[in-house]
């Protein structure tokens, strides 16, 4: 006999929980045009736990037991899209300022997904001999930061940097830890750069006031703050540097 399986739709009430859930857990807004965007990556995550609707999935969601589940439907619903040098205009930049930093700078690449922005970063270092200090790289999604602490990328993705010696030099080189860019205490203390960008766009004016009074108890004053290049910054905290780059007060 075979049976009849129908495909669960996301009713508009129903994306209303998740947008709410999302929103309180990590900040980001989810607007009304993410309908088929929810609808389509939590569909395997009811089909995992046999659930037949989607609101019966957001119950679940609200047992005190089911925090694994939490973290997987937030792995769901992050974009994680990066690369290797990434803003080119940035590196250039910074190509320039490495050596302001002294012999043991502290970089934390907040939000970096698999790792490709704080592993262009050890490479950037590495290139000129600066072997100290730290590079901290965070998400919230546990399923990109697995990626990163493996260093294993595509050869499309590698094309530019050699991949035995990113596995071999540059894994031990960043620390990666799990951190929600809307908690109070942050992974990385007295920065001298912290990378924050393609992450601000998804935040709404409180959120993104949020994330940066946790950015700026990170940096140390006149560290650098650089953001995306389609993101803007209008915070009389930060200085303007160059477009995209700001300086800590
Ligand atoms: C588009 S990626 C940006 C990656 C990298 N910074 C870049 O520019 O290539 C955005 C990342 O922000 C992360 N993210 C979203 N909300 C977050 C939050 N509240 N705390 C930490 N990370 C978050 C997502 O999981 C995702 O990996």
């Amino acid at each position: 006999m075979i049976m009849a399986t129908t495909t669960p739709s996301l009713s508009p009430d129903e994306l209303r929980l998740f947008q709410q859930l999302v929103y309180t857990r990590i900040g980001v807004r989810l607007g009304d045009n993410k309908h088929a965007l929810v609808q389509n990556r939590l569909r395997s995550r009811l089909r995992d736990r046999q659930l037949s609707s989607f609101s019966s999935y957001h119950q679940l969601l609200t047992e005190p037991a089911e925090s694994e589940e939490m973290e997987l439907c937030i792995n769901a619903l992050t974009t994680n899209e990066t690369y290797f040098y990434r803003h080119p205009l940035h590196w250039h930049w910074l190509s320039q300022h490495w050596a302001s930093f002294g012999p043991a700078p502290r970089v934390w690449s907040a939000a970096c997904s698999s790792g490709e922005e704080p592993y262009t970063v050890a490479i950037e270092l590495a290139c000129r001999g600066i072997t100290g200090g730290e590079i901290i790289g965070s998400d919230i999604n546990s399923s990109v930061l697995d990626q990163a602490k493996r260093a294993s990328y595509s050869p499309y993705a590698v094309q530019k940097v050699e991949p035995v010696t990113l596995k071999e030099r540059f894994r031990s080189r960043v620390r990666f830890e799990r951190h929600n860019l809307m908690s109070a205490t942050g992974p990385a203390r007295n920065c001298d750069l912290v990378l924050l960008r393609n992450v601000l766009i998804y935040f709404d004016r409180e959120s993104k006031r949020k994330v940066l009074d946790n950015i700026l108890q990170a940096l140390k004053p006149g560290g650098l703050l650089i953001i995306g290049g389609a993101e803007a910054l209008t915070d009389n905290r930060f200085d303007y540097e160059a477009p995209s780059i700001y300086r800590k007060r």
